[in-house]
């Protein structure tokens, strides 16, 4: 795992924006998968500063981490709307080349399976962007999921709910059911990188980089990963141990290997 510690959010966002660019100039037809929240924002914008200067995602597939379960077709909130506009909507991402969990299926289970099957037959996540959610969750996998889980539904919990409000009319209009991509399916992405700002979320930030690996801690689980980036603000990183030593590691990497 590597961890990087940043002046603020712009930076974070061109870092993250320089490593898919030169995924997709590597692979036009990259796979990404997509987060939704505040955190990867800044990221989105850059993608879309670099689009109208070029930067083509006419044969990107992309998949998002998780849904909500219920909400009304073209809910504002909806994850599904969220990346629309905020990010895929902006670029040239063809809209039958994005996929999300299916919060409105009859059949949940099956639709999980359905949508575990796309991800496989796409060839698999290469480059995986994360938040970090308050409680350590990624994705919606909050505290005491399944490290192997796949696909499922989930709870959430009332923090998250709480966390998330801000995104709907009041805190009664947040679902308590969401569909996510499990722990198992995030670490099958062969890049995974995850953003995190704010003194709010430092705590679990060295949950996750310095914490045991544990079912508390969602994120954690990202320690067996043999390809994960941690890029966060002075605020996030204030509570890690080992903060010096990464920010030596960092300034001191050779600039060739790239994240
Ligand atoms: C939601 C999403 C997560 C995200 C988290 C943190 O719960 N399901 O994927 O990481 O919010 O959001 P933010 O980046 O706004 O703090």
């Amino acid at each position: 795992m590597e961890v990087v510690i940043l002046p603020g959010a712009k930076p974070i966002a061109a870092l993250a924006a320089d490593a898919i660019e030169a995924l997709l100039r590597n692979k036009p037809d990259a796979v990404l998968g997509l987060a939704t929240g505040s955190s990867p924002l800044p990221v989105y914008e850059e993608l879309e500063r670099r689009h109208r200067r070029g930067l083509d995602f006419s044969r990107v597939r992309a998949f998002a981490l998780d849904e909500y379960v219920g909400l009304p077709p073209g809910h504002p909130g909806s994850y599904r709307e969220v990346i629309r506009r905020e990010f895929t909507g902006r670029v040239n991402i063809r809209p039958e080349n994005v996929h999300g969990p299916d919060g409105e299926a009859a059949d949940v289970p099956a639709a999980c399976r359905a949508f575990e099957e796309a991800i496989r037959a796409a060839g698999g996540v290469d480059l995986q962007l994360l938040g970090l959610g308050t409680d350590g969750h990624i994705g919606f996998n909050e505290p005491g999921s399944s490290l192997a889980s796949r696909t499922r539904i989930k709870t959430l919990v009332e923090q998250t709910r709480r966390d998330n409000a801000r995104f709907f009319s009041n805190l009664a209009e947040v679902p308590h059911h969401v569909i996510t991509q499990g722990l198992g399916t995030i670490l099958e992405a062969r890049h995974v990188i995850l953003l995190a700002t704010g003194a709010q979320k430092a705590q679990a930030v060295r949950d996750l980089v310095e914490g045991p690996v544990a079912a508390i801690c969602p994120a954690s689980v990202l320690q067996l990963h043999p390809h994960v980036t941690v890029l966060l603000d002075e605020a996030a990183a204030s509570s890690l141990r080992l903060a010096d030593y990464y920010r030596h590691s960092y300034d001191s990497k050779p600039r060739w290997q790239g994240l």
